[in-house]
């Protein structure tokens, strides 16, 4: 299907050109000089002591989870409104998920005092999801970590990269893990990464990423040495010089990147205000770090009661592309627990609607997706006004009392 507005639109120049073909003509296509650039210019960026690149998020999120020692007997709080990898990884490593409602229709992110109340003696992490690029209350969620002593693993897939009380979202707790995924804020098809201020920390993740062997491939490539040990069970988690040569391009352009998304997200908020479409995120929380917020994707609330399978469709019909972030985890087979309820989660995730954001968008496409989405708003509204409640699904109205006089 050809989108006239799709939900993103990934454009390359001449520059990740040429940066892919360097590595071909260099004849070395893993973990080599690239990958060490994009390491330290990932560092730099973020002002983080290290930063480990890997093959995606999912794997960071993993890595991150076995190295801070996340095994059977661990319960890790995780939001439910979120990909599934923010889960699946610390699952993988034998922790036990429990899921934590979010703050509500202004703020889609982790509820601290769902948290406090979830802590159990054997909760040992958080991982911290910042939904759409926006911050999770990491001062409320720092102080909670340090009160019970646990681990916080950032999951900044959609933050690439907001800062937040002028830190880098991913530093706030012991690990952040990004992913450069072909939708996220910038790519390299498949890829991901680890900053941490911990060295420790990041020795392990180091060696857990290639197997737990003590001396790589390039190090005896270049005489250095001739063996190896292995010093723990690890993974292939690798990222090639291809990947990480394109990403280096693409870091390139994500200042100018962010400033376009951020600008799409404000012509966003001027088209729907006053609107019967809720947009999250514009309260002074957020208002406040909004100028350095990644803004990944355009998240709104549909009323209540809306059949969003047929806004879908009304929007498909206009080649507008749209999408849901996310079916909630806990309702879904692998993770389906009928004693969990998380009101505000269930919702809200019922009424998102995910809508068309990326650096290209312009104006006229944003009136374009808006005024579709509010005709097929109206157009439901007016239909349902046509329909007896128990058409709609409702139950009936109670009777009218009727005044004496
Ligand atoms: C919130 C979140 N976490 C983790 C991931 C996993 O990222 P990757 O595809 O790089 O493994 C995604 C991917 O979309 C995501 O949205």
């Amino acid at each position: 299907m050809t989108w006239r507005v799709p939900l993103f639109d990934t454009r390359f120049g001449s520059a990740e050109e040429e940066a892919v073909l360097r590595p071909l003509r260099a004849a070395w296509l893993t973990m080599g000089e690239e990958v060490r650039a994009l390491e330290e210019e990932l560092a730099q960026l973020c002002g983080a002591a290290h930063a480990i690149a890997l093959c995606n998020c999912t794997a960071a999120l993993q890595l991150a989870a076995a190295a801070l020692g996340l095994g059977p007997g661990c319960e890790v709080l995780c939001p439910s409104l979120t990909f599934v990898a923010s889960a699946s990884a610390p699952r993988q490593t034998g922790a036990r998920i429990r899921f934590c409602d979010i703050c509500g229709p202004d703020d889609l992110t982790l509820d601290p005092d769902a948290l406090a109340q979830a802590i159990t003696p054997a909760t040992k992490a958080i991982v911290a999801v910042h939904y759409a690029g926006f911050p999770c209350q990491m001062e409320a969620i720092g102080a909670l970590a340090a009160k019970h002593g646990l681990a916080v693993i950032e999951d900044c897939a959609h933050a690439v990269f907001s800062r937040y009380g002028g830190k880098m979202l991913g530093l706030h707790g012991h690990a952040g893990c990004f992913s450069f995924y072909s939708n996220k804020n910038i790519t390299c098809g498949e890829g991901g990464a680890i900053i941490t201020n911990d060295a420790a920390l990041a020795e392990r993740i180091r060696l857990m990423r290639s197997h737990g062997m003590s001396v790589p491939t390039l190090e005896r490539h270049a005489g250095h040495a001739f063996s190896y040990d292995v010093t723990l069970a690890g993974f292939n988690f690798r990222l090639d010089e291809l990947r990480a040569a394109l990403l280096r391009a693409q870091l390139k352009r994500l200042p100018g990147f962010l400033d376009q998304r951020r600008q799409v997200f404000e012509w966003y908020s001027a088209r729907l205000a006053g609107s019967p479409i809720h947009m999250p995120f514009l309260g002074s929380r957020f208002s406040e770090c909004f100028s350095t917020t990644a803004v990944h994707i355009l998240a709104v609330l549909l009323p209540e009661h809306t059949n969003r399978a047929a806004v879908m469709t009304h929007l498909k019909a206009r080649g507008i592309q749209s999408s849901i972030h996310y079916p909630p985890l806990h309702l879904l087979s692998a993770y389906r627990d009928p004693a969990v309820r998380l009101e505000r989660t269930e919702a809200l995730a019922a009424r998102e609607l995910t809508l068309p954001l990326f650096p290209a968008m312009a104006e006229s496409d944003v009136e374009y997706v808006t005024s579709g989405l509010l005709s097929a708003v109206a157009g439901q509204r007016r239909q349902e006004r046509g329909q007896t409640p128990s058409e709609r699904g409702l139950p009936p109205a109670a009777p009218t009392v009727r005044s004496a006089h």
